[in-house]
């Protein structure tokens, strides 16, 4: 019989039911099934609540970053990534800034925005100044669908409304801005928009379609800056070099990418770590990294009058500390735990800090030696475990490996033969 993913009623099997599918259809030993079925430290109905169709979970490593301060306050900061080097590299840029007291952040409080969009209008113009008219109701009603977050000092605080050119007319979009707390938020604005889309159908005449959060959480910033002791960096010219680097990704999109790709190295294995939204964070970012009509470089690098590199990140963060996986996932209740933050905005200064932090040894890695030489000795290390090297002697491998520059499986064999015998 040919194999079908057609699977009818499969969302009502249980996890065990569905993973006996999976491994029929392809083939997975008993072996495969009995890894799949162990869910560690993320209980199986509770991975099961969390999405559809669960039939086992993903782990991944979680490291923690040190050396940060931030306001004067320590952090232990957990990090869930499968890419090496990146802790590592994160806690070194925060062992630098320390030196000048580490990081330094403030915020714009956490303000999302929810989009309803119009059509159909004759008078554009007129219509928006009915929304602006109706604000205090607007406001109003928005508020009676969320008296919990109202109650913690949240709710809606105010009304934007945008005109938008299309072939097909111009739209009217409101923005309604609400201050969502200590949640990401995206269910409280949402649930707004829905229900005040219909009083906006009646004041404008048109027809509502998209009535929906936006990523663009430019109302929602963290902002981050530090300064480097020119010594602990290696001298003024590794300042010139990061300034140098800096400047490319500001001003040629190519690099810019790879530029916010590794602030997004220390971004997301914090977001991921406290279960939050990583998607809403990276669509985010790079949309506010376009924001000038040109993409660029979410930090900022420059020299100040003694010769240290100053350095600062301004992002968006819309992550939460209430609701979500945030507050079902026993390890991202830990990780924040261990954060020690009070508040969503802390997290997301906490968060643009590790950005910032990753970028900084990224582009001094990247102006000097370039990043391949930190890699190879982490591949080293990963051939050398592969190659059956004990603890005892994983550093003596790996250190001949990168002596004698033959990172290669069959010589790290060798070397696991002579010095096991
Ligand atoms: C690799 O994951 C990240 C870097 O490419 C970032 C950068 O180029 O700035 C090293």
């Amino acid at each position: 019989m040919t194999k079908t993913s057609a699977l009818k009623g499969f969302y009502k099997l249980s996890p065990k039911e569905r993973l006996k599918i999976i491994a029929d259809f392809s083939d997975l030993t008993n072996e495969e099934v009995s890894l799949l079925q162990n869910t560690g430290s993320l209980p199986e109905a509770v991975a099961n609540n969390m999405i559809e169709n669960v039939f086992s979970v993903m782990p991944l490593p979680m490291g923690v970053a040190v050396n940060f301060t931030i306001n004067d306050k320590d952090y232990l900061i957990p990090m869930a990534v499968e890419e090496a080097s990146v802790v590592a590299a994160a806690s070194n840029a925060a062992k630098m800034a320390r030196i000048k007291g580490g990081f330094f952040s403030s915020n714009t409080g956490p303000m999302m925005r929810a989009q309803i969009q119009l059509v159909d209008i004759d008078d554009p113009h007129s219509a928006r100044l009915k929304l602006f008219e109706a604000r205090d109701q607007i406001i109003k009603m928005a508020n009676e669908k969320d008296p919990v977050l109202v109650s913690l000092g949240g709710g809606m605080i105010d009304l934007e409304v945008h005109l938008i050119p299309s072939p097909a007319g111009t739209m009217v979009v409101a923005h309604l801005i609400v201050d969502t707390r200590d949640a990401m938020g995206a269910n409280a604005v949402n649930t707004m928009a829905e229900a005040i889309a219909p009083y906006m159908e009646k004041l404008t005449g048109g027809k509502v379609y998209l009535r929906i959060l936006s990523n663009l959480a430019d109302k929602r910033l963290a902002r981050v800056r530090t300064e480097i002791d020119k010594e602990a960096l290696g001298g003024e010219k590794i300042v010139d070099g990061i300034v140098w680097a800096y400047t490319f990704a500001e001003a040629d999109p190519y690099r810019a990418a790879t530029h916010n790709k590794g602030i997004m190295n220390g971004i997301i294995p914090v977001v991921i770590a406290t279960g939050n939204d990583s998607r809403a964070i990276e669509s985010g970012a790079h949309a506010y990294a376009a924001r000038k009509g040109h993409y660029g470089s979410l930090t900022q690098w420059g020299k100040n009058k003694v010769g240290n590199l100053v350095g600062s990140i301004e992002v968006p963060m819309a992550v939460g500390l209430v609701g979500g996986a945030t507050k079902v996932h026993p390890i991202a209740k830990i990780a924040v735990k261990i954060l020690g933050v009070k508040s969503a905005v802390e997290l997301g200064e906490v968060i643009a800090a590790v950005g910032l932090a990753q970028n900084l040894t990224a582009l001094k890695a990247l102006a000097t030696e370039g990043i391949q030489r930190g890699h190879m000795s982490l591949h080293a290390r990963n051939i050398a475990l592969t190659a059956g090297a004990t603890p005892q002697i994983l550093e003596q491998v790996v250190d001949e490996m990168i002596l004698t520059k033959k990172i290669r499986q069959d010589f790290a064999e060798e070397l696991v033969k002579k010095l096991l015998k």
